[in-house]
């Protein structure tokens, strides 16, 4: 049924896998299939290389440079775990050099073997399979104490094992790579964001100084001088006045902006309940000078920094009432929560806005149509869409069911670790 040529290995034959052996195999592969590191293939390797065709030791040995490296085993009696040999002198590395199984009934017979690395051991037979055909970068021994024939069955079953630990490492060595990749990106990220908004806190600092001293000064002239001054003088200051604030009111939200980008995190629980039953306590000056109406539905909850969410349900709610129907505002705030996302809507009756406006709208500082003449510095919009791509969510803008804006806040459910272990399980 096989031939086993004078070298001591087989050529190929038709041969008969047990089902016992099957089963162990496919557990095997699929335990492969799962595993994320190096550690996790020896681990696998070894157990199932020694039961797979039921020696009394299993060994896995990687290439390292011109050296063995026998990482660790499974066997009645200590092998050679944690040593290195060159590769010359092993049969590990002649099975590696040479890109084909070994197979020895009796290792004394044979003079590649080192005898004297090997007669301290109980091994009298081995079966050397090395992984990856085109360039080994490892190999499995299997053991036993008696003299042992390897059956073709024995050395398919161990050459399949050793082909799905070849995939494995390099899937392995891709994940590594990966990582690494993810983890460079992730630090050069934070940094740069860091530095931005460290340079965000230092511009809107020095230019909050000098806004501070122009409105002092401003405040002195008025008590000073006011009695005297001309109307259009006093016009003149009130002006100045409200262009300090507004002034004030940009270098504030371009910090905030900054700031989207770098609070630390955006993990924890917003109810948008309760956010917006604050924000409406927040903004009832607003609502009672604009005699607007805002009617908020039953909301869900999401994953993400409350804080930060709160800020986007507040721009999105302002501008509704801003530029809300200017008589009348009415706003709705509704929430939906589906298997993978939940969103929130805030829906006015204004004018809407224009379709060749909607993307444009969410840059930084930009301002549409429907704030002509009003104030306001265009960073709101830009904000909230930073705040939603940081949770990994988006915002849009269409028709409302009214003929208003609609703007739509959407947010992944993210399942907790233990949800996604479990799913792995299945
Ligand atoms: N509910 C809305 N209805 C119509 N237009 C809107 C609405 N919300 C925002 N916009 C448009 O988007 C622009 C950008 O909004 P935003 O970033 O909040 O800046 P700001 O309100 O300071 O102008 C606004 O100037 C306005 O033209
Ligand atoms: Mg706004």
């Amino acid at each position: 049924m096989f031939a086993l040529t004078t070298d001591g290995h087989y050529v190929p034959s038709v041969s008969q896998v047990d089902a016992g052996s099957l089963q162990r195999l496919v557990r095997a592969i699929r335990d492969l299939a799962a595993a994320r590191d190096v550690a996790d293939i020896v681990e696998i390797v070894r157990h199932a290389a020694r039961e797979l065709v039921g020696a009394d030791g299993a060994t896995f040995v990687l290439r390292d440079g011109d050296q063995c490296y026998y990482v660790d085993e499974d066997a009645i009696e200590p092998l050679w775990a944690g040593m290195r040999f060159p590769l010359e002198s092993c049969i590990s590395g002649w099975a590696m050099n040479h890109h084909q199984a070994v197979f020895l009934p009796d290792i004394y017979v044979d003079d590649r073997i080192p005898h004297a690395a090997y007669r301290p051991t109980f091994v009298k037979s081995l079966a050397m399979t090395p992984v990856r055909t085109t360039d080994p970068v490892a190999a499995i021994g299997t053991y036993w104490a008696d003299e042992h024939v390897t059956t073709p069955a024995e050395a398919e079953v161990l050459q399949a094992l050793a082909d799905s630990t070849a995939v494995a490492l390099e899937r392995a060595q891709v994940l590594h790579h990966l990582e690494e990749v993810v983890a460079e990106r992730t630090q050069e990220i934070a940094a740069s964001n860091a530095d931005l908004a460290a340079f965000a806190q230092v511009v809107a600092h020095d230019l909050k100084t000098p806004l501070t001293t122009i409105a002092l000064y401003a405040e002195m002239v008025a008590t000073l001088d006011g009695p005297v001054l001309s109307e259009e003088g006093a016009g003149a200051l009130e002006t100045m006045g409200q262009m300090i604030v507004r002034m004030g009111g940009l270098v504030d939200a371009v910090l905030s902006y900054s700031t989207a980008a770098t609070e630390v995190t955006t993990s924890g629980k917003a109810d948008f309940n309760v956010l917006a039953r604050q924000l409406l306590e927040d903004l009832d000056g607003l609502v009672q000078e604009r005699h607007a109406l805002v009617e908020v539905d039953d909301l869900p909850v999401a994953h993400g920094s409350p804080a930060l969410l709160a800020r986007v349900l507040q721009n999105l709610v302002q501008n509704a009432i801003q530029y809300g129907d200017p008589e009348k505002p009415v706003v709705r705030v509704s929430g939906r929560t589906s298997r993978t996302s939940v969103s929130i809507t805030v829906s006015d009756n204004g004018p809407g806005v224009a379709p060749e406006e909607r993307s444009r709208i969410f840059d930084m500082l930009a301002r549409g149509s429907a704030a002509a003449g009003s104030a306001g510095s265009g960073i709101g919009l830009a904000f909230a869409r930073r705040v939603a791509a940081r949770h990994g969510g988006t915002l849009t803008v269409d028709d409302g069911p009214d003929g208003g804006a609609r703007f739509t806040l959407t947010l992944p459910r993210r399942e907790s670790a233990d949800d996604l272990a479990s799913y792995i399980e299945r």
